[in-house]
């Protein structure tokens, strides 16, 4: 059966990663096209996050404003995956009788199956399990094409957390830590390599906790890195998000030996005050996560670290959040993402007593953020003059007459030039810092 697909990602970039493999799985099975927007398609997908309440009740006024396209088109169908699908399983359904299917991050290879079934019985089907990491094996191999930039690819390599900070849902609605198997990583950027992709982003919730096998022994993340080093083609390496927890040395000596890894880690520290970490479960100290980034800027020097943060837990006070502030000016964080804690159902601080006021809350997260901001704007003022290797992602989105390339510290060039520099290397010179990029001039166009 052909027709279109329109799929509404939220969230992650776990969830974009998510939402490519649902494409590919949908066009093999079903010969499925992407549809510019929900009107004109058949299969309708959100790929939902949970991890913020505001994210969680979109998808229910989202799912609202669909409803009626199946008046137009009966057999229209509307899946509902990812978190709040793991989290909510049936209650979907219940909540929003017209969705026909409902599945979770672990069980998306089985869509067309649940697709099918839903069409022969009439009845909405569920199936939110957590069957270890055989979506892996039923993926249709990676393709470059049809992504917004054939220069960059991401790949999961693990699935799930086992950390249970907290405040977060993630370990119920993804499952426990679960590693995928070196070969089939290795396979999937070798055949992106040989698609052209340069740059591969590796994604899981805590990447470095990944462990595998290889040529019979168990090895760490660090050793990954290096097998991902060698493979013809790539020349730039990214990963997220990673866990302070098992920032090991082999992983900080790898930045300073590997020249294809990329000069930018993005590793959240969450809280500045120590009582806060350890409220919330982190497992680490503000001393332990100082000492990392230390040694992180010793091995490369001018490397771009940026990090989360959630402001406003439950018992937070202005000392703690001080400390906070303290941290993130001292540490330089480049470029950071800041939240005010949602409360979220069935984890452990859902429980706790949380007397401070939510205005208190917002004036803190506005403090934080303009100060991550002036951070953030400084290092790109820095950076006006400097030459820069850039990868030349396509067209600019503002100006399609202009290139737009992505800077190994992770910022965003916009430079004009002609010919066919997509998807190439180039060397830049910054001339302007802007509100969230950079313009450049092109010095030679590369490899
Ligand atoms: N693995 C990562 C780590 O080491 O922290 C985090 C993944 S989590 C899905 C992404 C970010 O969402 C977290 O770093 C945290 O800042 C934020 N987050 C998670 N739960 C939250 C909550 N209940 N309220 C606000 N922000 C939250
Ligand atoms: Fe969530 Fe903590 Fe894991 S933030 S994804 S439980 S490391």
């Amino acid at each position: 059966m052909a027709g279109k697909l329109f799929i509404r990602t939220f969230g992650c970039q776990m969830n974009e990663y998510d939402s490519e493999k649902i494409s590919g799985v949908l066009a093999a099975a079903e010969g499925l096209a992407p549809a510019a927007s929900a009107e004109e398609a058949d299969v309708i997908v959100f790929n939902t996050c949970s991890v913020r309440e505001k994210a969680q009740e979109k998808v229910f006024s989202d799912l609202g404003r669909v409803q009626h396209l199946k008046r137009t088109n009966p057999a229209l169908m509307i899946a509902v995956g990812g978190c709040v699908a793991s989290q909510e399983g049936g209650a979907i359904v219940e909540r929003a009788p017209f969705v026909d299917v409902v599945f979770g991050p672990q069980t998306l290879h089985r869509l067309p199956e649940l697709l099918a079934r839903r069409r022969a019985s009439g009845q909405a089907q569920v199936d939110v399990s957590f069957p270890e990491i055989e979506k892996f094996d039923h993926l249709p191999p990676a393709r470059a094409e049809g992504r917004s930039s054939t220069a960059s690819a991401f790949v999961s390599i693990m699935e799930g957390c086992s950390k249970y900070c907290s405040f977060c849902v993630v370990p119920y609605t993804r499952g426990p830590e679960i590693s995928r198997p070196f070969d089939g990583v290795i396979a999937e950027i070798a055949g992106l390599a040989a698609q052209g992709v340069k740059e591969v982003t590796l994604l899981g919730q805590n990447v470095n906790a990944w462990r595998g096998n290889i040529d019979g022994a168990e090895q760490d993340f660090a050793e990954l890195l290096h097998y991902v080093n060698e493979i013809e083609g790539i020349e730039r390496i990214r990963y997220t998000t990673s866990h302070p927890r098992e920032f090991t040395q082999r992983l900080i000596d790898a930045h300073a030996e590997l020249p294809a890894l990329a000069a930018h880690v993005h590793l959240p520290v969450q809280s500045g005050s120590d009582r806060m970490l350890a409220a919330m479960k982190r497992g680490y100290t503000s001393l332990e996560y100082r000492s990392i980034i230390r040694r992180l800027r010793k091995a490369k020097p001018g490397i771009s670290i940026s990090s989360d943060f959630i402001v406003g837990f439950p018992g937070e006070t202005d000392a703690d959040f001080e400390a906070t502030l303290a941290l993130a000016r001292e540490l330089r964080f480049d470029g950071s993402y800041s939240f005010l804690y949602s409360r979220r159902p069935g984890t452990p601080a859902a429980e706790l007593e949380d007397p401070v006021p939510q205005a208190r809350k917002l004036e803190r997260l506005q403090r934080l953020q303009a100060q991550l901001e002036a951070q953030e704007r400084a290092v790109s003022e820095a950076m006006v003059g400097t030459l820069q290797n850039v990868l030349v992602e396509g067209p600019s989105k503002r100006n399609p007459a202009e290139f737009a390339a992505r800077t190994d510290n992770n910022r965003t060039v916009n430079f004009p030039g002609g010919g066919d520099l997509a998807g190439h290397f180039a060397a830049l010179r910054i001339t302007e810092a802007r509100h969230h990029s950079l313009r450049g001039e092109l010095l030679h166009a590369g490899y």
